[in-house]
């Protein structure tokens, strides 16, 4: 199904995103983005993780100079935006709370109507901002610092949760496993980096054994600690002299399993239409061996760039574009909520 392209529009829409540790603006012009600025907060770095008070403070110390760098991107005014969207969860509450508010102060001043959007249904529409002609139903596998769901994306209003993670999510398996090897927060990425020169069948990992298309994180991350704590008292070295065979065991072991996952679901659902979305989308194994299922298993693949797998609000303008295209707007008195299931 695709849109409805007999609608006519010439729309300029702004959006904000503040869920987690970014602070996020993007002006998109009848779906087509023309900035996407994120600022994010390195201030969690020292502590290991977010601190949800700390990321709402620099929400409200950035959001101003964001949005005001996403209009000039855009070269436009803030006169010239004819609706306003926001992320309203699940996220952390008091971030999600600066920017409801800042987008809800804008409506209000420039009397303009306002689009809330559910943060993980934009992540999953995010690979038709550059591919606006993948045909639905297609599966996305879902993977951030929060979430790990393999989704049917029916439109762009109709999604099927089919696989989810019992515990941990698939980033906070890599930022877990990379803590306990000393490397700060994110760790996913420096994963990525130090697996490049590594050897991915260096060591064996143990990782849920979940029937179905469900995850399970917490006994891998148990199962890298006891191997690194064994290894580092008979060589208290071992981690320094071979981190990138460790990396790369952990980022082959996590990527196989989500793979498999995908997979079954392809296998249960018949749909070989496959997207991937959220942070652990942008890292490099995963996108390789997506691409060889392409090859190999005739996969219709659609992977979203660096900038619109993590969190930015390109996506959510996208989604509050098409629900507005879809005569959907919001009421001021909407609260946001943290999570998913309490829409
Ligand atoms: O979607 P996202 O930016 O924020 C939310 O959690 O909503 O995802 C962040 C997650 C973090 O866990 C980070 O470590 C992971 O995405 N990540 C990666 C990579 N880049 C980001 N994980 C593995 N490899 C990467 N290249
Ligand atoms: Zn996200």
């Amino acid at each position: 199904m695709q849109r409805n392209e007999t609608v006519v529009h010439n729309i300029t829409l702004l959006a904000i995103e503040t869920s987690c540790d970014d602070t996020s603006a993007s002006v998109i012009k009848n779906g087509k983005v023309l900035s996407n600025v994120v600022s994010s907060q390195l201030i969690h770095t020292k502590y290991g993780g977010v601190v949800p008070e700390l990321a709402s403070r620099a929400h409200q110390k950035n959001i101003v100079h964001v949005v005001d760098l996403a209009l000039k991107q855009a070269k436009t005014y803030i006169s010239n935006i004819d609706v306003i969207g926001y992320t309203s969860g699940p996220g952390l509450l008091g971030s999600l709370l600066v920017g409801s508010s800042f987008a809800k102060g804008l409506s209000v001043s420039l009397k303009k109507p306002i689009v809330s959007v559910n943060h993980l249904e934009a992540h999953v529409l995010a690979p038709l901002i550059e591919n606006q002609k993948i045909e639905f139903p297609y599966i996305c596998l879902l993977v951030s610092g929060g979430h790990t769901q393999i989704i049917i994306v029916k439109s762009y209003s109709e999604f099927e949760i089919i696989g989810k993670t019992i515990d941990d999510a698939a980033g906070e398996a890599f930022d877990k496993t990379a803590k306990i090897l000393g490397l700060p927060y994110p760790g996913g990425p420096l994963i990525d980096k130090y697996s490049k020169n590594g050897n991915a069948n260096a060591y064996k990992f143990a990782i849920g054994n979940v029937p179905g298309l469900d995850f399970s994180f917490s006994g891998f991350k148990t199962s890298v600690l006891y191997f690194i704590n064994k290894q580092a008292k008979l060589n208290a070295t071992f981690v320094e002299q071979n981190l990138s065979d460790i990396c790369s065991s952990i980022q082959h072991t996590i990527v196989n399993y989500l793979i498999t996952k995908l997979q079954k679901s392809v296998n249960k659902t018949g749909i070989n239409k496959v997207t991937i979305a959220g942070g652990v989308a942008a890292n490099s194994l995963l996108r390789k061996e997506l691409a060889k299922k392409a090859e190999t298993e005739n996969w219709e693949i659609y992977i979203p760039s660096f900038e619109y797998c993590t969190d930015n609000a390109a996506m959510i303008a996208f989604a509050a574009y098409n629900k507005f295209l879809n005569g959907i707007t919001s009421d001021l008195e909407e609260v946001p909520f943290a999570n998913y299931y309490k829409k």
